[in-house]
């Protein structure tokens, strides 16, 4: 299982990435909110830039955004390998997906809790990652929504079905205990529970988590 941690909940942006760099964590996951796709704020990129400029780790940035053009010019800058953004944020899907792809990064589109995971269908083919909100978008530390499962199981069927190659990642709620429910993922994302605690120790406990 990969995992990318989100720094969201973390008091001390600066730290946390300069620890994440010494663990196993496969991604970092940046949180942008604009206060209008969700009602919280996030970063700027200034806030950012200095700590993440010469970092190993690949970044994985979520856009809760409505904007979605205006921030992937702004976190381009940090060549981050995906950038995610909402599927019902936009009514030009393709035209974003086309426009990240010409950055040169992987993309990634992502639907909330009450969005049909049918309606990714028609893109599937044509994205690099698919990102399940198991939460409501717009914070960390709330719980798991226990019907994400059944969406990461049909993504699973579906690219296995349709011989397609995207990532299935799961954001909100995932601990030690929820990720026994999405086996079926390649990705978890997780803040509070590695951030809050012994981040290495927690993201081998994820990491090490495999039904094989
Ligand atoms: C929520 C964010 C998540 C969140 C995950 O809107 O997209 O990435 O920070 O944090 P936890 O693991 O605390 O739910
Ligand atoms: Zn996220």
């Amino acid at each position: 299982m990969k995992v990318s941690t989100s720094i969201l909940s973390s008091n001390d942006i600066g730290m946390c990435i300069s620890s994440l760099e010494k663990t196993k964590t496969d991604y970092i996951h940046l949180d942008i909110m604009d206060g209008k796709f969700v009602s919280n704020k996030t970063w700027h990129l200034d806030d950012l830039a200095g700590y993440l400029e010469n970092i190993e780790k690949p970044l994985d940035v979520h856009l809760m955004v409505e904007d979605i053009i205006n921030y992937v010019n702004e976190f381009s800058f940090l060549n981050p390998e995906y950038i995610t953004f909402h599927l019902e944020a936009t009514n030009d899907i393709n035209g974003i997906i086309n426009y990240i792809k010409k950055q040169g990064i992987k993309v990634g589109i992502s639907i909330k809790p009450n969005t049909n995971v049918e309606l990714l269908y028609p893109y599937l083919k044509d994205i690099d990652l698919v990102l399940v909100m198991s939460v409501e978008p717009g914070m960390g530390g709330q719980k798991f929504i226990p019907s994400s499962k059944d969406k990461i199981d049909k993504l699973k069927e579906y690219k296995i079905n349709n011989n397609l190659d995207y990532i299935i990642s799961v954001d909100g709620g995932i601990n030690n205990e929820t990720i026994k429910l999405v086996s079926n993922s390649d990705m978890v994302v997780s803040g509070n529970f590695i951030t809050s605690g012994d981040m290495k120790k927690n993201i081998e406990l994820l990491k090490d988590y495999s039904v094989e």
